[in-house]
């Protein structure tokens, strides 16, 4: 008999429930009755107060299309469990694995996640991971599910501003979430005809802004549409050390930074100028195709590494393959948009600004 724990943690996207489905369908038609497998609630939140049930196969029907995640989830700071409290955590974790009978945990998750994975494997639990985040912000893996749904999402919401701007000749800043890295307001930008993209991985100049703003104006456009980063920086900000660079964040009274760069450009030209944050709204829903089935490819690959024993890994996707790849080579790095990235390099062909040049 093979005793498998599941776990979805940190923020949730499109496609968690679609992957977890994988994972067990797979396995069902693998081992049959020879597997029982755990659903933990809530994150690793559930794995250190031992909140967890035996699932059924039916529980895992008629979830493929659905979002968010029949698990629960919660963020569990990896830093905490690095002190005498977290050590605590870490010990109820290996001894719910352990009283579980566990023959491996599967977690589903980003960054953080992959942090705390790589931890658990370190102190000897068999761990196999699978790459989510709309951010696709994950080392080691060409893309994460979430990331197309939550481009839909985005692109949508920059082609229905697309008609009030017009209509009101008016300057729009749509914020787009990614956290520190711009994968998503890039593709959203270049998919919504966005007129200037920032991005964390590009420190604007706001002259620049401006002058592309005037430019625009003066070709007799009506209206501009900005996609900004919810992670984007100035030049300013971007010579800041990290200390600097976060208390001058926590002095700003922005609610976010698109309405610090609203408020900067309107000192600079008279325009009338909204800006839109969808937020979470990019994380809502169900999954979009790509995702149905790229997670679901990605929780057969799992449950592959299962049945082979091979744990430890995390499944990537690598030029068209799934393989596995150490979860100590994921953990703790970030993958950020190379800046000779061929979409940036597209968007600038076709005039768009990133705010670094006229
Ligand atoms: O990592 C996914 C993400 O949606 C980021 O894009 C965003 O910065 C963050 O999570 C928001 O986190 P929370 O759901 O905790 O507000």
């Amino acid at each position: 008999m093979k005793k498998i724990g599941i776990l979805t943690s940190g923020g949730d996207c499109q496609g968690l429930n679609a992957a977890i489905r994988g994972v067990a369908k797979a396995l069902y038609v693998e081992l049959g009755p020879e597997v029982e497998i755990y659903g933990i609630q809530d994150g690793y939140r559930g794995l250190i107060e031992g909140n967890y049930r035996l699932m059924k196969s039916a529980d895992f029907s008629g979830i493929l299309t659905l979002g968010g995640t029949i698990l629960g989830t919660s963020r569990q700071p990896y830093k905490q469990l690095l002190t005498d409290e977290g050590r605590a955590k870490v010990e109820a974790m290996k001894a719910n694995y352990k009283k579980m009978k566990l023959d491996c945990l599967v977690i589903l998750g980003g960054n953080g996640t992959h942090k705390t994975a790589n931890l658990l494997s370190q102190e000897g639990l068999n761990v196999i991971t699978l790459p989510k985040t709309i951010d696709n912000d994950l080392w080691g893996t060409e893309m994460t599910f979430g990331f197309y749904s939550a481009l839909e999402l985005a692109t949508e919401v920059i082609d229905c501003i697309h008609t009030t701007a017009t209509s009101h000749g008016r300057v729009f800043i749509v914020e787009i979430m990614g956290h520190k890295v711009g994968w998503l307001p890039l593709f959203a930008g270049v998919a919504g005809g966005a007129d200037i993209i920032l991005l964390p991985e590009i420190p604007y100049d706001l002259d620049c802004i401006v002058q592309t703003l005037e430019q625009r104006d003066k070709s007799g456009k009506r209206f501009s549409i900005l996609a900004v980063a919810e992670g984007a920086l100035s030049v300013q900000e971007a010579k800041m050390s990290k200390k600097e660079f976060k208390k001058a964040r926590a002095d700003l009274t922005d609610p976010a930074i698109s309405y610090r760069i609203a408020r900067e450009i309107g000192q600079k030209m008279d325009r009338e100028i909204r800006v839109v944050v969808p937020g979470h709204f990019q994380r809502g829903g169900g999954p979009c195709t790509y995702d149905r089935a790229f997670a679901t490819r990605l929780g057969t690959a799992a449950a592959r590494l299962i049945t082979d024993r091979n744990y430890g890994n995390m499944v990537a996707l690598r030029n068209e393959q799934i393989v596995p790849v150490p979860l100590s080579e994921v953990a703790g790095k970030l993958k950020t948009v190379p800046l000779d990235h061929g979409m940036i390099r597209s968007a600038r062909d076709i005039g768009i600004s990133f705010g670094d040049r006229t």
